[in-house]
């Protein structure tokens, strides 16, 4: 699904309403428009989720005749699309055109027979399709085309990168081979509406829908899938009565607090999930932490998956930050490289600890494109100006609001190369004045840190709390050093032009070698060794000085 060729920045600038010629994050350019207007986050979110209901995954033989499987299966409706991917076994992802065609399936699809276990009769849309006779069947079938599900190895990604034929170029590339694809997005949401379906067994208007950089356009292929329970929508009352003398009201269990709420309630659904959730597999009910989640695998999919609710807020983030990834191809394409670059580094981690965590890194990646001049996005409070009175948000007291019409936002006169800001990026961060400074994407300025934790991003809706409180000092530092090697690499190369020809990877791919990290401390090392040694230099001109006026002084 690549672009017949990538636009090179000036077009990109000269061809976008607002928003820069790009595909659409995680969909096709064409689903991403309506008319010439691009789609607003919820407008896609409520398009994929809709589409994601009419959706079944099926278990089937990696042999089998994809002409007679699609000839069965449309015997209950039309198929608008399927495809076939690989994880503990093969599977299908098949989109009917009506919900109602699930129905029918599932009217001729029996339940498992109680031979060995017995089967919890939860009926959902994940089925296991087998063949009637499989040494007849099987024997002349090719395996089926599977689409990928993860990422390329680092050392084929340097290969890749490494015959680009400039540094921006290494950026796209590595982003068109990180991105998710428009069929993991696809079952990321198929995934979200099978749990809906489990919560709809105790809040049958619940929705789930997907979160964080699953839909925040800065998702890599292997990411966790954040979901959000949704019970908000059950609480705004459609049609109230005009007329009549009276109110009505449900009864309601009362609790103490929407944390407690929010806890008592996922903790139901999280057993629902770990009891008859057909794939959930590890679930832990992490209740006590700031913001409570239900954490599982869903094994059909292998996605890693945190379940949330009442965390408005974090949906808010998710749609501010499509926004910024939607703007100019060159966002997503910067944040894309140093989020792979400070994995490759153990800059950040899976396991949670000090460490930066990869939404501190796209916020500091944001407030870098702020700082251009001319800027290359906008502030938050420059998109907040944009707003209409729909885009107004105030979540728990406070304001989530800007604009979500991206045809509103200017475009940018920056025509600054990416090659030019990867240098910068490293350069600026690592000259950053963290001891000082905070880092705040709603002004778009560095502002006096109101309290001493190493890293002070700002939370950009909740205020004031700073989203890397979690980063220690050691781990700043770490970043803070091989951000220096990597602006001193590129802008060696940038002098030396002939590391371009040579076979040594280069540019972006030169910044993802482990020897990168080892050079930092051997650095580190080299300036230790040659502090000592001026220090002793010092040391031994300061005796040599004392020996001459005690000499010079006739030894008085
Ligand atoms: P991945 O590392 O690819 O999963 O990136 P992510 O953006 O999905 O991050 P993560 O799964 O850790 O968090 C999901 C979402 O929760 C983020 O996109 C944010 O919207 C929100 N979030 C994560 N960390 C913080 C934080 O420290 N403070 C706040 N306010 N929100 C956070
Ligand atoms: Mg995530």
């Amino acid at each position: 699904c690549r672009p017949p060729g990538r636009p090179r920045l000036s077009q990109v600038r000269l061809s976008s309403t607002g928003a820069a010629a790009q595909r659409a994050p995680g969909g096709e350019e064409a689903d991403s428009k309506v008319g010439t207007r691009k789609k607003t986050f919820p407008e896609v979110q409520a398009e994929r989720l809709e589409q994601a209901q009419r959706t079944v995954l099926i278990n089937c033989p990696a042999k089998i005749s994809e002409k007679k499987f699609l000839k069965y299966l449309s015997h209950h409706g039309k198929i608008n699309s399927h495809y076939f991917y690989e994880s503990y076994g093969t599977y299908a992802v098949v989109e009917f055109s009506e919900k109602d065609s699930i129905a029918s399936l599932q009217d001729v699809t029996r339940t498992p027979g109680v031979e060995e276990e017995c089967a919890v009769p939860f009926k959902s849309r994940l089925f296991t399709l087998t063949l009637k006779n499989p040494s007849t069947q099987a024997a002349d079938q090719a395996p089926v085309h599977c689409h990928k599900q993860s990422t390329i190895l680092v050392s084929d990604l340097v290969q890749k990168l490494c015959s680009a034929d400039s540094v921006s170029n290494q950026l796209y590339t590595l982003m068109d081979e990180y991105q998710l694809t428009e069929e993991n997005t696809k079952l990321r949401f198929l995934v979200c509406s099978l749990i809906q379906e489990i919560a709809c067994a105790y809040f049958p208007e619940c929705t789930v829908k997907p979160f964080g950089s699953s839909v925040n356009t800065f998702g890599k292929l292997g990411c966790d899938l954040d979901m959000f329970l949704d019970l908000d929508e059950i609480g705004r009352s459609p049609t109230r009565a005009k007329t009549g003398p009276f109110y009505m009201e449900y009864q309601m269990k009362r609790v103490p607090s929407q944390r407690i709420a929010s806890q008592r309630i996922l903790s139901v659904i999280g057993d629902c999930i770990d009891n008859f959730g057909p794939g959930c597999v590890g679930v832990q009910k992490i209740l006590n932490a700031r913001c409570p989640l239900v954490r599982f695998s869903h094994q059909p999919t292998g996605f890693q998956c945190d379940l949330t609710t009442n965390n408005r807020v974090a949906m808010r983030s998710s749609e501010l930050l499509y926004i910024y990834g939607s703007l100019d191809s060159r966002v997503r394409a910067l944040v894309f490289s140093v989020r792979c670059w400070a994995r490759v580094h153990g800059i950040t981690s899976t396991i949670p600890g000090p460490w930066i965590t990869n939404f501190s890194l796209t916020m500091m990646a944001l407030f870098f494109l702020q700082k251009r001049t001319p800027p290359i996005i906008p502030t938050l409070d420059q998109l907040k100006d944009l707003a209409d009175a729909e885009d107004k948000h105030v979540v728990e007291g406070h304001d989530c609001t800007f604009a979500s019409n991206l045809n509103k936002i200017k475009p940018t006169e920056n025509t600054e190369t990416l090659d030019v800001l990867l240098s910068d990026f490293f350069e600026y961060f690592g000259n950053f004045a963290f001891k000082k400074n905070s880092i705040n994407i709603r002004k778009g300025k560095e502002q006096n840190k109101p309290e001493p934790s190493p890293l002070y991003i700002q939370n950009p809706f909740e205020q004031a709390l700073n989203i890397s409180k979690n980063v220690n000092q050691s781990q700043l530092d770490r970043f803070v050093a091989l951000a220096r090697e990597c602006a001193w690499i590129l802008q060696q190369e940038d002098k030396d032009n002939s590391s371009l020809s040579n076979s040594q990877p280069w540019g972006l791919a030169a910044l993802l070698l482990p020897s990168v990290a080892s050079n930092c401390v051997k650095g580190k090392k080299r300036k230790r060794v040659q502090a000592s040694e001026r220090i002793k230099s010092l040391l031994d001109s300061l005796k040599i000085n004392n020996a001459n006026s005690l000499v010079n002084n006739g030894g008085k």
